[in-house]
C-alpha cells in the first residue's frame, strides 16, 4: 500500500529513479500541440438524423485515427458526474480505509495496485494508482466493489451499464459500416467488462514521467472519460498530440481485436498519459473483451469483399494475451487482457 504514489508523492523533493522512463520515450521538455481536427461525433444524430452519414463518420474516425471522441451518448450527464465524484472521494479516502483492496493478485475480480500489473518486475514504474474491477455481468460482480464511499456500487453499476449500452450501440454501427451479419459482436467477443479507475496525483517533474507509456488498447473496444484535465495523448503520424478534455465527451479507442477483425481496416490509436505537476487527474476506462476462448481472425467476408489476403492467423485471444506478456512487450499495459 505504501508503493502507492499517492502515499509519498506529497513529501517528494526528487522523482525516484525508477519513476525516470529512458530519454526516447519521456515526454522531454518540448512542448505537445493539441490535435486540432479531432474526430467529434454527435450520436444523437444516429437516432433523430442521417444514421448512415454517423456510421461513416465512425468509420472514418476508426481508419484515419483509430479513436474518436462522442458526444449526446445517451451516457446522463449527472450520473457521469456522480461517478467522477464517486472516484475522487474513493482515492481520497486514507490509506487505511483502502487497504484491504490493495493485492498483487491479478486473478482478484476487484483490487487496487500501482503502476501496471507488473509492479515487481519492471524496471520503470508509471505514475499512476489504479483500482479495477470487472463489471458484467453487473449483479454477479457488484458484491467484490468497494462499499465505502457509501453509494460507490449504485454509482458506479449505473454508469458501468450505461457505458456497456454505449459500447455496444457503437460496435452496432460499426457492424452496420463494416456489412457484417446482425448480431457480430455476439457475447464472445464483447462479454466481458472491465473498468479502471486511475489517480494520476501531481507530479513535480512531468518531462520525466509517464501515467501509462506508448501502448494500443488489445481488447475490442475502450470507452475513457477523462473528466476535464488534460494528459492524454495520441501518436498521429508520428508525432505526439494531446486530446483535449471535452465536457461530458468520451473518448473512444479502436482495440487491437477490433482491427485484426476487420483485417487492419480500422486502426487502434497508439496513445500515452503524461503528468502534470499542477492537479490531480483522474480517469475512468472501461474495457469490452472477449472471453478468453474465443476465436479472433480477420472477417472472412470482409477479406473476400477487399479481394485481399488475412492479415493475421487465427488465435484464440487468451493465447494472445499470454503471448504479450511472455515475450515482455513492456509498452502494451497488461491490464486490458487481464482475461
Ligand atoms: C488506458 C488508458 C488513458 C487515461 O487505461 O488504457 O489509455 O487517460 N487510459 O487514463
Ligand atoms: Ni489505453
Amino acid at each position: 500500500m505504501e508503493k502507492m504514489v499517492s502515499s509519498w508523492c506529497n513529501t517528494l523533493k526528487s522523482i525516484p529513479q525508477d519513476y525516470v522512463f529512458p530519454e526516447d520515450t519521456r515526454p522531454g521538455d518540448q512542448i505537445v500541440p493539441i490535435l486540432k481536427n479531432c474526430p467529434m461525433i454527435d450520436l444523437e444524430k444516429a437516432v433523430s438524423g442521417d444514421r448512415n452519414d454517423v456510421i461513416r463518420q465512425v468509420l472514418q474516425a476508426s481508419q484515419d485515427f483509430g479513436f474518436f471522441k462522442v458526444i449526446n451518448h445517451g451516457v446522463g450527464e449527472d450520473l457521469i458526474k456522480d461517478t467522477i465524484g464517486m472516484v475522487k472521494e474513493f482515492f481520497n479516502m486514507t490509506n487505511e480505509d483502502k487497504a484491504s483492496l490493495y493485492s498483487l493478485d491479478s486473478y482478484k475480480s476487484c483490487r487496487m495496485y500501482t503502476s501496471s500489473f507488473k509492479y515487481d518486475r519492471e524496471s520503470i514504474h508509471q505514475w499512476r494508482d489504479v483500482l479495477i474491477h470487472f463489471c458484467h455481468p453487473l449483479d454477479e460482480l457488484v458484491d467484490t466493489w468497494p462499499n465505502n464511499p457509501f453509494k460507490y456500487r449504485d454509482v458506479v453499476g449505473k454508469f458501468s451499464v450505461e457505458v456497456r449500452n454505449l459500447s455496444l450501440r457503437i460496435l452496432e454501427m460499426i457492424r452496420e459500416g463494416l456489412e457484417l451479419k446482425p448480431g457480430y459482436f455476439r457475447d464472445e467477443l464483447t462479454g466481458v467488462q472491465l473498468m479502471t479507475l486511475n489517480h494520476y496525483p501531481p507530479c513535480p517533474d512531468p518531462s520525466l514521467t509517464l501515467g501509462i507509456p506508448k501502448h494500443s488498447d488489445r481488447n475490442i473496444i475502450t470507452i475513457l472519460y477523462q473528466d476535464n484535465v488534460c494528459g492524454f495523448q495520441v501518436l498521429k503520424d508520428g508525432q505526439w498530440v494531446g486530446v483535449e478534455p471535452f465536457a461530458n465527451a468520451f473518448v473512444v479507442n479502436i482495440g487491437q481485436q477490433l482491427k485484426i477483425i476487420s483485417n487492419g481496416k480500422l486502426e487502434s490509436v497508439e496513445h500515452r498519459v503524461v503528468t502534470n505537476s499542477k492537479e490531480p487527474r483522474y480517469t475512468i476506462a472501461s474495457f469490452i473483451i472477449p472471453h478468453g476462448d474465443t476465436i479472433i481472425e480477420p472477417e472472412k467476408t470482409l477479406v473476400e469483399k477487399d479481394n485481399c489476403h488475412p492479415l493475421y492467423q487465427p488465435f484464440q485471444y487468451k493465447d494472445f494475451v499470454r503471448a504479450l506478456e511472455e515475450e515482455h512487450l513492456c509498452e502494451i499495459d497488461a491490464t486490458h487482457g487481464s482475461v
